[in-house]
């Protein structure tokens, strides 16, 4: 299909399941806000900033992800970044964002978990009456801290009182297996919340079988080198487990060499969940429905291709069933 203005993609119900909150602050939010602050930043421009998003790996973008954060610090801050993401989503056309915020990142700096959650949810709020997007919050957990500080992120977080719909488990993979978060992922999964974890990524498929079987997760973000082991496809694919794939992120971090390469076809034909996501849209080069068209181009995408990753979306999402009905009822 030929959609460069990707009307076809605005058209269907794509709920976003990977998007780090903190990867969508903007190079001129980062400016606005030092500025602001007095927060002396090592770029002399946005330009100069910008410039320094080439990456060789997870790492290297990891280091500047934690960085640029820093000009993150009181609640209208976290309020302006999600009302900013959503109202861009919404422009997009996407009906419904689950957003994965990092509290450690925050909390390591002196700002509270509830001060992060009290921002973001206004901004749920006055963005859901402005528009009819709907999202939630999946706090994650920093892999490559210690075990006790994702115990006491759970334990903050909970005790805020503040709804959360999931645990999620993301930073630097390698080295850093699931199975060293099984005590609190049970604890997060006896408290009911849902349970995800980026696992394949960088890692290998092992802490893919880890994810599932260790920590019970319902959804695997990336997923990308489960596709190395024919078991555990066979595996996802049986139990309908999805895969919050984001294709522009493979490419910068050089998960894949370039976006002909991104494993949708075998994904799809494998008969895997496959849904499509930006993970840290202002980094890496677009948004929900940017990676849309892309995918679309590249991959000569039909109007049912799109259809089936819309309905992917919101069966994977964690919408109630009111919800769900209703977004199907839009495909
Ligand atoms: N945090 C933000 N983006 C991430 C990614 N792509 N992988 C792991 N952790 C992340
Ligand atoms: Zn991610």
């Amino acid at each position: 299909m030929t959609d460069p203005s990707g009307a076809a993609v605005r058209r269907l119900p794509f709920c976003e399941l990977h998007v780090h909150i903190e990867g969508t602050l903007e190079p001129a939010t980062i400016f606005a806000l030092a500025r602001a602050t007095g927060l002396p930043l090592p770029y002399a421009s946005e330009r100069d900033l910008a410039e320094a998003y080439r990456f060789a790996d997870l790492q290297s973008f990891l280091n500047l992800y934690y960085e640029n954060m820093r000009v993150l610090q009181t609640e209208e801050d976290f309020f302006e970044l999600g009302a900013a993401y959503l109202r861009r989503a919404h422009a997009g056309g996407t009906v419904h964002a689950e957003m994965f915020v990092d509290p450690q990142a925050h909390s390591k700096r002196g700002i509270a978990e509830s001060v992060v959650l009290a921002g973001l949810h206004r901004a749920i709020e006055t963005v859901g009456r402005e528009t009819g997007i709907t999202a939630s919050i999946i706090v994650c957990i920093l892999r490559d801290d210690p075990v006790i500080e994702a115990e006491r992120m759970l334990d903050r977080v909970l005790e805020s009182g503040f709804a959360i719909t999931g645990l999620g488990l993301d930073s630097a993979e390698v080295g850093y297996p699931p199975s060293l978060f099984r005590s609190v992922f049970g604890r997060a999964r006896d408290a009911g919340l849902r349970v995800v974890a980026h696992a394949g990524e960088e890692g290998p498929a092992d802490y893919v079988w880890q994810a599932l079987d260790v920590l019970g997760v319902e959804r695997i973000d990336h997923g990308n080198r489960a596709l190395e082991d024919p078991a555990l496809v066979a595996r996802l694919a049986r139990d309908g487990v999805p895969l919050t794939m984001c294709p522009f992120s493979n490419v910068r971090l050089r998960v894949i060499p370039d976006l002909a390469s991104f494993p949708l076809r075998e994904a799809l034909d494998a008969g895997l969940h496959v849904t499509i996501n930006s993970d840290d849209p202002a980094y890496f080069g677009g948004y929900l429905d940017d990676n849309l068209r892309a995918l679309t181009a590249a991959f000569s995408l039909t109007s049912d291709d799109l259809r089936e990753l819309a309905v992917n979306s919101v069966r994977a999402s964690f919408v109630d069933a009111d919800r769900r009905r209703q977004l199907i009822s839009l495909a």
